[in-house]
């Protein structure tokens, strides 16, 4: 079983044609409230595919976080430890150009309204789930409580460091795969990436920093996997991207998925790449994720 930690946000998105440059205004196209946050994104990308997940985090007492929780649950999550706050629901205004590039503002609200007791009072789901994945987008001390609980029990800790933030060598050597991006891996290993040679050293810096494998994601590049034992690059699939929201999500979910499933990390990182090229050509967040039979139908029958 596999449990989520994370944010939940209804996602207010309009489409652009440029994105506009700093001080420049344009018009947009459109409004559409579609459920998001990246923790939900990933829980919802496990769901779909068939997984046994369940979501932990916090929605406001109002419309959106209905929503949000009924997003979920037709997506085939587990809500019953999403709680209420006082607080409103997570909100993120998202842009999307005509390349399909997003620009995202998070206004947190109750998903920051989560503490370290909460997660004590979880205790026991964290240490009987045989996985446990979150993000950024929840306090950072509260992520650490719950990797500091899941290495207690032998929970498999993922952690996808977005939003890009630096973090301390103590969450870092909790965390047995961590799934940035380039841009997310430069900020934590401080190293700027300008070619491959930087990519494996940032890799092998992480790994002296305590995390034990890494799945670097590089967009049309592909992707990495990096562990003590070597690393191995996978080619990206080419699709016309209608929007980019949540392919990091989707591919952090499908890989918790597949491992919580027993594939092989190979075959996890193959299974990740065609769920997150297949959400870019959709629009939206949860909107965009695919169910196992739409995944089989995009792969040819491979899985
Ligand atoms: O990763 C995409 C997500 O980032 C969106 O759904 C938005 O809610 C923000 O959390």
């Amino acid at each position: 079983m596999i449990t989520v930690l994370g944010s939940l946000n209804m996602d207010l998105v309009t489409q652009v044609n440029v994105t506009p440059a700093v001080g420049e205004t344009v018009l947009g196209n459109g409004l559409d409230k579609i459920a998001g946050g990246k923790g939900a994104n990933q829980a919802a990308a496990i769901g779909k595919l068939g997984g046994n997940v369940k979501m932990l985090g916090k929605v406001g007492n109002d419309e959106y976080g209905i929503k949000l929780i009924e997003s979920l649950n037709k997506s085939g999550v587990n809500t019953d430890n999403v709680e209420k706050s006082d607080k409103s629901t997570g909100l993120a205004f998202i842009m999307v150009n005509e390349n399909g590039d997003n620009s995202i503002v998070v206004l947190p609200g109750a998903n920051f309204d989560i503490d370290e007791e909460d997660i004590i009072n979880y205790k026991e789901l964290v240490e009987i789930s045989d996985i446990l994945v979150s993000q950024l987008e929840t306090p950072l001390n509260v992520v650490e409580k719950s990797f500091e609980i899941a290495k207690k029990s032998d929970t498999f800790t993922i952690l996808n460091p977005a939003p890009a933030k630096k973090l301390n060598k103590s969450i870092i050597s909790l965390t047995d795969l961590l799934t940035p991006n380039e841009s997310e891996l430069e900020l934590l290993s401080d190293i700027k990436i300008n070619n491959e040679n930087d990519l494996l050293k940032a890799c092998e810096k992480m790994l002296s920093m305590g995390v034990k494998n890494l799945i670097v994601t590089l967009g049309e590049n592909g992707s990495l996997f990096y562990n003590s034992k070597g690393y191995e690059k996978f080619e990206a699939l080419k699709v016309k991207a209608v929007d980019t929201t949540a392919a990091g999500d989707s591919f952090t979910g499908a890989i918790a998925f597949c491992m919580d499933n027993g594939e092989s990390i190979r075959d996890a990182i193959k299974i990740a790449t065609n769920v997150a090229a297949f959400s870019v050509t959709k629009k939206g967040a949860q909107s965009s994720l695919p169910s196992m039979e739409e995944l089989k139908e995009f792969m040819g029958e491979k899985l």
